[in-house]
């Protein structure tokens, strides 16, 4: 069974994560790292606390962000596995990906995941970008992760928050050849 590292920051759009976390604990094994803030952005966007996430996904494994030995930690042992997504990323995780800083597992895991050439994916949320944003992002992209901005597109015609949010799981699962039914690829234009 494949296996994937799913990160939730405290970007807004924490929804990404979730419907990540629904869909990866379905097809294959999954672990979970949420950071301080992410929780915090849990609690506000989703109205969940960290035990109702637990409970809701009892086949996923939760490690603490301030856990520096958790096994993903290694790259012996992140090697293995498929990907690493950062679902959303915020600028200042994005920061310290991009520039080597490890100060908590999310941003190990990612530094792991990089040098082991384990994909990582990084859905950033920010609006607008500052100069220090796009040089960091350079800065990840050029270090091999993919740096993937949540923005959903509409030709597919979504009706609700759901179909947006899907979207936008769905091309990051693409980037990572996960199958999926998220949403329906472009079929061509219609010839009027
Ligand atoms: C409700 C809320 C929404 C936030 N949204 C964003 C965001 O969209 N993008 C971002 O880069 N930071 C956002 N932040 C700020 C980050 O949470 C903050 O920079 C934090 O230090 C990120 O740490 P982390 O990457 O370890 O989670 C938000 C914070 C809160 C409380």
């Amino acid at each position: 069974m494949d296996k994937y590292v799913l990160c939730i920051t405290g970007a807004s759009g924490v929804i990404y994560g979730y419907r990540a976390l629904k869909e990866l604990n379905r097809l294959s094994t999954v672990e979970v790292i949420v950071s301080e803030t992410g929780w915090t952005v849990i609690e506000e966007e989703l109205g969940k606390q960290p035990k109702d996430l637990m409970e809701e996904f009892p086949k996923a494994l939760f490690y603490d962000n301030r856990d520096m030995t958790a096994p993903v930690s290694s790259g012996s042992v992140l090697k293995d596995y498929k990907g690493v997504l950062v679902m959303p990323c915020s600028m200042s995780s994005l920061a310290s990906i991009a520039n080597g800083i490890n100060d908590n597992l999310i941003h190990r895991v990612c530094e792991v995941a990089l040098k082991e050439r384990v994909k990582t994916v990084l859905l950033i949320r920010e609006m607008p970008f500052s100069k220090i944003h796009i040089k960091n992002m350079l800065k990840a992209t050029e270090a091999g992760a993919i740096v993937s901005p949540a923005s959903p597109a509409f030709y597919h015609k979504p009706r609700t928050v759901e179909d947006i949010v899907d979207f936008v799981v769905g091309k990051v699962f693409d980037l990572l050849q996960i199958p999926h039914n998220l949403y329906n690829k472009w079929k061509g234009g219609s010839k009027t």
